[in-house]
């Protein structure tokens, strides 16, 4: 019988089939131990010679990552509890490999890149990614749980949504699209249709420069509710980190200790979160030794040292106007300040959710849409939303690989994502 490597501890004693691929082989003169992985885990298979030599034979030429179906009896491990042998009994080569070009030893990190399609077979690699899909499971489960609808955001759009710097633009028939660096202009709409809404899917920034926290495409998740304010939001978003870590810590331990991550840095994650606001923030840099401008937006480094002034998620709001987006709503106690916040991770892992209050004014957000010389005609559909039913709202937006590295405990966004764009990549 079929069985997956995760399933053995229920079949000791009986035999079995696996099916997969080697991960590492070594032996002596009569035995060989097969490390065979399925992607569900790894378990030795042993060989002996006095058992079978042509299977011996077969098993001692098998090169990294040949493929084949081994059958043999389930042994759990004298002293090691959870870990289980196959003593095989028979062993069938599907596919032979040779020269498999990632092996134990050390490579660069742009060779491995460049051999990711193979690299996702590795412990490490395969740990991140399983915790990846968890994640992403945890986003869907909490807004859907919650009475939130999905709403897909298109791909292609006509409007740039966080400025014009970064846009991926495109023909399309004839016309200029841009590959979509947020939703939630759609959402914003949606959250009229529906009150409460999310969309979660893949999105485009050509950043200009290299940095370990940036991807040319990367995921993000985001919520819209009609009637919530910057308060709500904070609460959204705090609620929502929280669900998160704790599915992670519930569901992802083996894979956690495979990335040997400090598990004491993600349980200490619980509410309340600190709150400050960008004053505040530039204040612990100043105090840090930190000669900064009052009005500048903070850069990686001063994220990271305002994250090290706390051990959970701090909540930054109420940044200078200049430095936000045209859609924000001002501080009706200070027009110069936005209705926003930005959830810097701990850790040093970055900024990992950006959100707030949207204009609903009409006439203000018109002139905003001006005085960021957008194309008026290409908000036309957008005004829609506040022409008929003006309504006020808010959302964030979560960059989901960085939560994976934050999770992960991994400093670079690039092994966060099966298949990573970047400045300076697009294969394989
Ligand atoms: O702060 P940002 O730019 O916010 C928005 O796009 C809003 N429209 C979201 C909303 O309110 N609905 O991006 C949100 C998050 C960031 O906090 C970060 O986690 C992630 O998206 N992010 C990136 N992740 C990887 N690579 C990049 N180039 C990223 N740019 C943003
Ligand atoms: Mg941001």
């Amino acid at each position: 019988m079929h069985v997956y490597i995760e399933d053995l501890a229920k079949h000791v004693g009986e035999t079995v089939t696996l099916k997969g691929w080697l991960y590492n082989s070594r032996g002596s003169k009569k035995m060989q131990f097969l490390e065979v992985r399925d992607g569900t885990g790894i378990v030795q298979a042993i060989v002996k010679k006095a058992d079978d030599e042509a299977m011996f034979e077969t098993a001692k030429t098998l090169g990294q990552e040949s493929s084949m179906i081994v059958d043999g009896e389930v042994k759990a491990h004298p002293k090691r509890e959870g870990v289980f042998e196959i003593a095989a009994t028979s062993l069938t080569v599907v596919g032979h490999a040779a020269d498999y070009p990632i092996t134990p030893k050390d490579h660069g990190v742009e060779f491995l890149m460049d051999h990711r399609h193979l690299w996702l077979r590795s412990k490490r690699q395969n740990a991140i990614l399983r915790i990846r899909a968890e994640i992403v499971s945890a986003i869907r489960d909490y807004f859907d749980d919650r009475g939130f609808t999905l709403v897909d955001a298109p791909i292609f759009t006509p409007n740039a949504c966080e400025g014009t710097s970064t846009l991926f633009e495109t023909e399309y028939h004839g016309d200029t699209a841009y590959l979509t660096q947020s939703g939630q202009l759609y959402m914003e709409a949606a959250a009229a249709a529906f009150g409460k809404a999310y969309c979660f899917g893949p999105t485009f920034r050509a950043e200009k420069s290299k940095t370990r926290r940036h991807l040319a495409e990367f995921w993000m998740v985001e919520p819209e509710v009609a009637f919530m304010d910057l308060a709500g939001d904070l609460d959204l978003a705090e609620d929502f980190i929280c669900h998160i870590v704790q599915r992670v810590l519930a569901n992802r331990r083996q894979e956690l200790a495979t990335l040997e991550r400090d598990i004491s840095k993600l349980e200490s994650i619980q509410k309340p979160f600190p709150r400050i606001r960008y004053e505040e923030a530039v204040q612990v840099l100043r105090d840090s030794g930190k000669d900064f401008t009052f009005g500048d937006d903070f850069g990686g480094e001063d994220e990271t040292i305002i994250a090290n002034h706390f051990d959970k998620p701090v909540m930054i709001t109420h940044y200078p106007m200049s430095l936000k987006a045209f859609y924000f709503k001002r501080d009706p106690e200070d027009p110069s300040r936005a209705l926003c916040v930005d959830v810097i991770a701990p850790e040093g892992y970055g900024e990992v959710i950006g959100g707030g209050e949207r204009e609903y004014d009409l006439d203000v957000l018109e002139a905003a849409i001006k005085e960021h010389e957008l194309p008026m005609d290409a908000f036309s559909w957008y005004r829609d939303v506040r022409k008929y039913g003006a309504f006020p709202h808010a959302g964030f937006g979560l960059g989901v690989e960085r939560t994976v590295a934050w999770m992960c405990g991994i400093k670079h966004v690039r092994e966060t994502i099966p298949f990573p764009r970047m400045l300076n990549r697009l294969s394989p």
